[in-house]
């Protein structure tokens, strides 16, 4: 891979590439690197590169000319890139997209940043390391460039490496140990020194998950998930509007499904002011009471239970939280007509980055018709083996549902 990197401080580059993977990747020739200094372009007497801000503002802005005819020079057909924080975070996604070019260009901004006319005319691609702010675009490209070079085929001599590593499938890296096997009382997990390769690959995949869920659920799906039960309006079955009464053991159950699977918050929605108090003093008593010392765990599932008075008002809240409104999902045991399947809400799941979603599970004989025709999804309702009965309780039919949408065995 051929790489030209554009900066006012080429130096900086020097030792980075000078050692370890990158220096080998060199100097086997799976990397050609050069850097430019920006300056050697600047066409004015003094070597200007950068002029105050048009509309005032504190810094100073990279120039557009030297910056442009740099590039153009240098262009040999390359993939240019721009590193800057108002770019599209950099992922292993585009870290594996970019080890298979054969040039790319970066371009490191300095002081307040570039004139927008750069992007415009010259740059194919905005990247930014994060959501922060450096003080210039090198140490962003050095990371781009040690990221993307150790991905190329022969740079790593093992390959497995890349292929096991933290996003590698999606998840964080499952935990690791070397010797010895036991240090400062803590002993490696049984199971890698068990020799069983079938029983390890499942505990990291499961460790893997666990991890994932715990630090970055964002990566299991990319969407910020809620879950509604929904005790009103609801159906009875005689198909009239009605509502049903709240049960604690849909609370927990459904509250443990909910952080089982990375749901962000669980609205239990009912609008009746005597249940509801009853509701709260049990969630007070597993958030503050003893409860939270009795089962901790139990206390972390009902942590993200909340009661909300109507589904109206479980979307404000999660509107408020989230910035945006939710996308709404209904369930049912009983949709026909048009649904959306498993595999399609799962690739919407990882598309639509960013998007709150609220899943509405009902109790009794269904959400209303009314709640069911003003949703943007229906989800496809979970059928049994045979025909005939399919009678699932609103915690199970949510537990499958949750695990087809996000479990562990979702790809199996
Ligand atoms: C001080 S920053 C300019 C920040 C700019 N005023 C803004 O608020 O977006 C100077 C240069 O550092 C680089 N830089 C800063 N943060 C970065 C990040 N998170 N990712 C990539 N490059 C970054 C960019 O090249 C940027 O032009």
């Amino acid at each position: 891979m051929i790489v030209d990197i554009l900066t006012l401080f080429p130096e900086m580059f020097t030792s980075p590439f000078e050692e370890s993977i990158l220096k080998r990747a060199r100097e086997k020739g799976y990397l050609s690197l050069d850097v430019h200094n920006i300056r050697d372009y600047a066409q004015d007497r003094h070597q200007v590169t950068d002029d105050y801000p048009y509309g005032g503002g504190a810094g100073m802005v990279m120039k557009a000319e030297p910056l442009v005819s740099a590039i153009e020079s240098l262009n040999k057909g390359h993939h240019r890139i721009l590193l800057t924080p108002r770019g599209k975070p950099l992922t292993q996604e585009t870290v594996r997209r970019l080890s298979g070019l054969k040039k790319l260009m970066l371009v490191c901004g300095r002081y307040e940043g570039v004139d927008e006319r750069v992007t415009e005319l010259a740059i194919d691609e905005e990247i930014s390391l994060g959501d922060f702010v450096l003080s210039g675009g090198e140490l962003a490209a050095m990371a781009l460039v040690d990221a993307v070079v150790r991905l190329i085929p022969g740079v790593l001599g093992n390959e497995d490496s890349a292929a096991e590593e933290s996003f590698s499938e999606g998840l964080l890296e499952y935990p690791q140990y070397t010797r010895p096997a036991e240090f400062r009382g803590r002993a490696v997990p049984e199971v890698l020194l068990s020799g069983d390769h079938a029983r390890i690959a499942a505990w990291r995949k499961e460790e893997a998950l666990k991890k994932t869920l715990r630090v970055r659920p964002d990566l299991v799906c990319r969407r910020p998930v809620y879950c509604g039960l929904v005790h009103f309006p609801v159906k009875d079955k005689t198909g009239e509007v009605v509502s049903t009464s709240v049960t604690p053991i849909d609370i927990h159950d459904i509250a443990r499904t909910c952080r089982t699977y990375g749901i962000r918050k669980y609205f239990v929605i009912s609008p009746h002011p005597a249940q509801n108090e009853a509701i709260r003093k049990m969630l007070d008593f597993w958030e503050e009471g003893a409860g939270k010392k009795y089962n901790a765990n139990r206390a972390e599932a009902l942590s993200l239970a909340r009661l909300a008075e109507s589904i109206d008002e479980a979307a404000e809240r999660v509107t408020r939280e989230e910035g945006e409104s939710p996308e709404i999902w209904a369930t049912s045991a009983r949709f026909e007509g048009e649904t959306l399947g498993y595999a399609e809400a799962r690739s919407m799941l990882q598309s639509e980055k960013g998007k709150p979603l609220m899943i509405l599970f009902g109790t009794g004989w269904g959400l209303s018709d009314d709640v069911t025709n003003r949703a943007d999804f229906r989800l496809a309702p979970v059928k049994g083996a045979g025909e005939g009965f399919n009678h699932l309780s609103v915690r199970s039919a949510a537990a499958v549902m949750l695990d087809r949408l996000f479990g562990n065995g979702r790809s199996l």
